[in-house]
């Protein structure tokens, strides 16, 4: 085998094994190399894929258990975990072994061993003591994130871990403690909950899911506390330790909590231990590579895209990124609408937002107008059986272009993207408008919030 590249990706997740399809298509020689022998990144094998599997399942238990007889259906309903978690690996060993495929179909050569760059284009591959060099042309990092630690918390592997472990659990913890209300709390704590836990979730901020726009949040609250989630907010964790096969959470003020498990959910940071500094690749002050136009790192013919340089960490926006990189790399034109970025929540309700938060807007200063409508205006919705949410639609109030949407409710994560693309594409809330959405579908709700902002409801 060759071991000179036009490109050499180190990281096989949504940001570098995308990239590499892209070059490869673009007629690029590309290597991707990545240490675990499963292609595909956290997104696929320990983050976005498992955890939507396991939301989807643990939903539907609980549905089956709790809404069922308001459809007139009565059902004897048992909880089979170890099939649970076989589905989830069965999704994730389909969609790995699919980047494999795509590999080969692209020609893109794939490298199993943990990459380390050397400077002058080279890159060490080493999988145990055995090493090897590959030579790039261009060397394009994607080496993603891993969560972070937490002063004084014991992870253990098994009673406290991090957003790997809970997607493993062979049982089903009668308390949870979760640190940190974020989208990964948020969302395994909601697998847990619903398979019959007790969670309790302990958030620094004075809210739950800090990021997302202030009154989506406080809906959200509202309807995570209403399915039995006890939030502890502005509470800070002293430590956790293993005794006796317990937790023991000791907070900064106030009473230690005994826990069977605790998740440390607490964000997460860029994974940069391959040789930047010896190559001549700068890092801010967070860890975070540094990457000017063109996604260039400061060493020569070496590039960074995705969670590694910070912003968004979402695989989404790495994908992107990647694309962008190769294609400007071939010579093409391309760039990453930083602007329209959707982020989704999946959790019951779903929570999605793409642009500006209404307080992002306030500290902008910008003048703005915002029309919303209730799920409870949608025909559909109400088929479905399930009203609670809304969506709202912010707009410029002197040229009513879209600034953002925020949307909590069933399938809030589909929706968003109509929102998304109509900011990609500039539109105005009056534009929403003249799209004729199909009736019954919850997109309407979309369309009645655009008509709102002008005071034009129908059917609220
Ligand atoms: P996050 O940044 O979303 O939330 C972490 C939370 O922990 C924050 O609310 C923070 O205030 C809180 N916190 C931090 N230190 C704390 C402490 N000592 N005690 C109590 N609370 C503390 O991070 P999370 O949930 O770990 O997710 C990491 C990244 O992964 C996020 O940036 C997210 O974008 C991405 N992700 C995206 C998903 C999606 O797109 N659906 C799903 C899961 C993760």
């Amino acid at each position: 085998m060759s071991d000179s590249f036009d490109l050499v990706v180190v990281g096989g997740g949504p940001g570098g094994y995308v990239a590499s399809i892209r070059a490869a298509q673009l007629g690029f020689n590309v290597a991707c190399i990545d240490d675990n022998p499963r292609f595909g990144g956290t997104c696929l094998r320990v983050g976005c894929i498992p955890s939507k599997a396991l939301l989807e399942s643990s939903e539907r238990y609980a549905e089956a258990k709790e809404n069922l007889a308001d459809h007139g259906i009565t059902a004897e309903v048992e909880l089979d975990l170890p099939r649970m978690m076989a589905r989830k690996d069965e999704i994730v060993d389909a969609l790995t072994g699919g980047i494999d495929m795509l590999f080969k179909k692209n020609k893109v050569t794939r490298i199993n061993g943990r990459g380390r760059l050397l400077g002058n284009g080279k890159v060490e591959v080493a999988v145990g003591d055995d090493k090897r060099t590959v030579v790039g042309k261009h060397i394009l990092i994607a080496t993603g994130s891993k969560p972070a630690t937490l002063k004084g918390v014991e992870e253990d592997g098994d009673r406290i871990g991090n957003s790997t472990t809970a997607l493993s659990w062979d049982s089903v913890p009668e308390r949870l403690v979760v640190i940190g209300a974020g989208y990964i709390g948020m969302e395994l704590g909601s697998v847990w909950r619903r398979l019959g836990s007790e969670v309790i979730v302990l958030e620094a901020l004075d809210r739950v899911l800090p990021g997302m726009d202030q009154e989506m949040s406080r809906l959200a609250h509202r309807a995570f506390k209403k399915q039995g989630f006890e939030f502890r907010l502005k509470t800070f964790v002293k430590s956790a330790t293993v005794k006796n096969d317990r937790c023991i959470v000791e907070l900064q003020e106030g009473d230690p909590i005994e826990a069977d498990r605790v998740l440390v959910a607490t964000g997460r940071v860029p994974v940069t231990n391959l040789g930047l500094e010896e190559a001549g690749v700068r890092t801010d002050n967070r860890g975070f590579i540094e990457v000017g136009q063109s996604f260039a790192t400061s060493a020569a013919g070496v590039y960074a895209v995705g969670d590694c340089i910070g912003g968004a960490m979402l695989a989404h926006k790495a994908s992107h990124e990647g694309v962008a990189c190769v294609e400007k790399l071939a010579g093409r034109a391309a760039h990453v609408d930083y602007d329209a970025i959707p982020a989704v929540v999946y959790t019951h309700p779903e929570i999605a937002s793409v642009g500006r938060t209404e307080e992002q807007l306030k500290e902008d200063g910008v003048d703005y107008r915002k029309g919303f409508c209730p799920y409870g205006a949608s025909g559909r919705a109400r088929a479905l059986g399930d009203i609670n949410g809304k969506v709202k639609v912010l707009a410029d109030a002197r040229t009513d272009r879209v600034l953002g949407v925020h949307i909590i409710g069933l399938r809030a994560g589909d929706l968003i993207a109509e929102a998304a693309a109509a900011m990609a594409f500039g539109a105005s809330s009056e534009d929403i408008t003249h799209v004729v959405h199909a009736h019954p579908t919850l997109s309407e709700v979309l369309h009645e919030a655009a008509l709102a902002v002008d005071g034009r409801a129908i059917h609220t």
